[in-house]
């Protein structure tokens, strides 16, 4: 197992490229299942969470082959609809092949994904909206069997915004008979991105990005090319290492417009923004100041950004407020930022941040992805050294995040032990 070691205290400066986004990719790797030849996927950055992906399409049969950022996905010699335990317990998001696979095969069996650090993270919806479609659905044995001659078109609502909840009806509609219209769905700019690359294989999708998508269902899907969107979050993650350092750092291959809640909140901590298009350079040349964050679903602030905003606002004047509004457990970064010194007070949903702390190196670990972004956010403002543990979690959504930071400037470094 690896580990990472930051020293802390250098100004990050110059240029970072931002890296296709995994949680784009997931979906639109597995909608390849819905097709009958080579999908070439290109900006598909490599990660843990992509492996994952490939290794369960792999072992439904399908054909992968990967040259760097390029990954063909042939579904042309899929045989089974079965996704096992043992891959699916690695990355809840293998879920994703299950209204493909339904879509496709008439039938799936895919290992019930269970619970996480961040919370309970149920598939009720996922389920509710398939039932609707037609489909017959049984758990048993951890694991959710649905089958179904042909899907038909239904109109699903969803009681709670669910992204892949959306992204797995969506990929099942466009090959069901009639109509479907998904309302209360998800608007994220992931959601757009698998629905660009389905209507380029020939699906009908009228709405995505907005809360109601229709689909009218096809009677097959043909083969595609598509570019991967850039990672909205490891973008923001980036931006806030520039702020917190004092530093000055361009994004570059970045998209500004999905960045806007983001951009918007380090604005107000008192960071300069400038934008282009495909970049942007953030200026952390006047003190930061507390400020209030309230998590939501797209286009409101991204859960995802909670934890590696904590760490700034420990690093500004004032008392900040977060609130997690979709995942409960979503607070477990703040123990570990306690011990480097952080003043943070949690309450349910709220998290209380007093700045400005002096932070002190230390030996951290981290249970989740994003809690793992915001230790090496941490540790490049503490005083002296901060080791991070279970680098697995940082390896499954930052693509070689250690060399990024590194040609911007910060002393970090990757270590075996
Ligand atoms: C996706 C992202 C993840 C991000 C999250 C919220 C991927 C691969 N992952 O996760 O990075 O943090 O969106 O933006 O894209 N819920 C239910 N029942 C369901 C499904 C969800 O109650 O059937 C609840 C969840 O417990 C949570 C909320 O809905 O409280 C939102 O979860 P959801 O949008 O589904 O998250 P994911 O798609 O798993």
């Amino acid at each position: 197992m690896d580990k990472i070691v930051v020293e802390g205290g250098r100004r990050l400066e110059g240029k970072v490229a931002i890296s296709g986004a995994k949680n784009a990719a997931l979906p639109i790797l597995a909608s390849s299942l819905l097709t009958d030849g080579p999908c070439r996927y290109t900006n598909v950055p490599d990660l843990r969470d992509i492996h994952s992906i490939i290794e369960l399409l792999q072992s439904l049969g399908v054909h992968v082959e990967r040259d760097g950022q390029t990954v063909v996905v042939n579904a042309s010699s899929l045989s089974s609809s079965e996704a096992l335990y043992e891959i699916v317990r690695k990355m809840r998001a293998s879920i994703l092949v299950l209204g493909p696979l339904l879509a496709r095969m008439q039938h799936a069996r895919v290992s019930l994904p269970g619970g996480c650090a961040i919370g309970a993270r149920p598939i009720n919806l996922h389920l509710k909206g398939l039932a609707l479609l037609g489909a017959e659905i049984d758990l048993e044995h951890g694991y959710v069997e649905a089958r179904a001659a042909r899907l038909k078109g239904a109109e699903i609502y969803f009681d709670t915004v669910s992204v892949t909840g959306t992204e797995n009806l969506l990929m099942a509609a466009v090959l069901a008979e009639g109509v479907t219209i998904l309302r209360n769905a998800a608007r994220e700019p992931e959601v757009v991105a698998l629905a660009d690359v389905l209507r380029r294989m020939g699906a009908k999708i009228e709405g995505a990005g907005t809360a109601n998508i229709t689909v009218t269902g096809v009677d097959r899907l043909h083969p595609v090319e598509a570019d991967i969107i850039p990672d909205r979050i490891e973008a923001g993650t980036f931006m806030v290492a520039a702020a917190l350092t004092a530093g000055d750092v361009t994004l570059t291959d970045c998209e500004p417009d999905h960045l806007g809640a983001v951009t918007d909140k380090l604005a107000q901590a008192g960071a300069g923004i400038e934008q282009a298009p495909g970049s942007i350079r953030v200026l952390g040349d006047r003190p930061l100041a507390g400020l209030d964050i309230r998590t939501q679903t797209y286009p409101g602030f991204p859960t995802d950004m909670q934890a590696q905003f904590m760490v700034l606002m420990t690093m500004a004047a004032g008392q900040s407020i977060i609130t997690e509004t979709i995942f409960e457990n979503r607070f477990i970064h703040v123990s570990e930022l306690k011990r480097l010194g952080a003043d943070i007070v949690v309450s349910g949903e709220t998290a209380v941040i007093r700045g400005r702390a002096s932070l002190s190196g230390a030996p951290v670990m981290a249970t989740d992805l994003r809690a793992s972004a915001s230790l090496v956010l941490a540790g490049l403002v503490a005083e002296g050294v901060t080791e991070i543990n279970r680098v697995y979690h940082l390896d499954r959504g930052y693509e070689r995040i250690e060399a990024k930071l590194q040609q911007l400037g910060a002393s970090i470094w990757r270590e075996k032990i």
